[in-house]
């Protein structure tokens, strides 16, 4: 493994993704909407809610074009193809999770408007100024090397593009680990949210939007700890993705937060 990946490629290794989604989505004739999936394909803290509210704060529009960094198995891509109307072009490190977001967008049936490829976020197989938008969620604290992140990102947007970053920041205190992105300290790349705004600007890029997310990450990451402990999940979520132990990540995700170690920041940026 190279130096940049820093440990998130073997986190994110699933092998046998795409076998697991088929057993837990029943029939491959039976078509899929992108709001069923959404326990499971939306990888980030309050899951659809916040990829909706991302995309209006960056008011991407159909015309856009729109790549999706760390783009998981590509809940964030399809849905926002479908309700805002545009092209969503996805990349991630993980092979397996690429593969598996085009297996659930053939079940989705958007194919003609989503596009999944292996990459590395630091070193983008895009010409410069490819982009109107570029998303990312919850990817920034898998990566140590911040500068380079954030000067790929503003070379492959447009001038006036936008960046629409949804990330967890580092809180008071040291997080419990395994967490949802990082099962040991030595995996995780956390900054505070002045150092995230100060690292995207140095980049080139100014502050458009700025919302600290954290009150609502907390009242979620309570309803899902009540939720946990009174019933069973009725629908397949990321533990078909990401292994049986899941719940002990999300869990974790949520003391985390609950216990302020951890913030959640949501911002748009303007590419200068
Ligand atoms: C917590 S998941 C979030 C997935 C997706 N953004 C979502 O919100 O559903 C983090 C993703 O970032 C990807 N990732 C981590 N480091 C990366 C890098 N250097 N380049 C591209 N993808 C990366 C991982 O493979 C994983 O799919």
């Amino acid at each position: 493994m190279t130096q940049d990946l820093n440990g998130a490629g073997e986190h994110y290794a699933a092998t046998g993704v795409v076998e697991r989604l088929r057993a837990a989505l029943g029939p491959e004739d039976r078509p899929l909407t992108t709001r069923e999936l959404g326990a499971m394909d939306q990888f980030h803290t309050r899951g659809h809610a916040a990829t909706a509210e991302l995309a209006e704060l960056a008011a991407i529009g159909p015309a856009d074009r729109v790549l999706d960094l760390g783009c998981g198995i590509g809940g964030p891509a399809r849905l926002i193809a479908e309700t805002r109307g545009c092209r969503v072009v996805g990349v991630d490190l993980s092979e397996g999770f690429v593969e598996a977001a085009r297996y659930l967008s053939s079940r989705t049936g958007q194919q003609e408007r989503v596009e999944f490829h292996g990459g590395s976020a630091l070193a983008l197989d895009f010409v410069d100024a490819s982009f109107d938008v570029v998303l990312l969620q919850h990817v920034a604290m898998n990566i140590a090397d911040r500068s380079r992140l954030y000067r790929e990102i503003r070379r492959v947007l447009a001038p006036g593009g936008r960046f629409a970053s949804y990330d967890v920041v580092r809180g008071d205190g040291e997080p419990r680990y395994p967490a949802p992105w990082a099962r040991a300290a030595g995996d995780s790349f956390l900054l505070d949210a002045q150092a995230t705004r100060e690292a995207v600007e140095a980049a080139g890029l100014r502050v458009r939007v700025w919302r600290d997310d954290t009150v609502a990450a907390r009242s979620w990451a309570a309803q899902l700890k009540a939720a946990a402990s009174t019933s069973r999940p009725t629908t397949p979520g990321l533990g078909v993705v990401m292994g049986p132990d899941f719940a002990v990540l999300a869990g974790n995700h949520a003391r985390n937060l609950l216990e302020g170690r951890v913030g959640v920041l949501m911002a748009v940026f303007e590419a200068v």
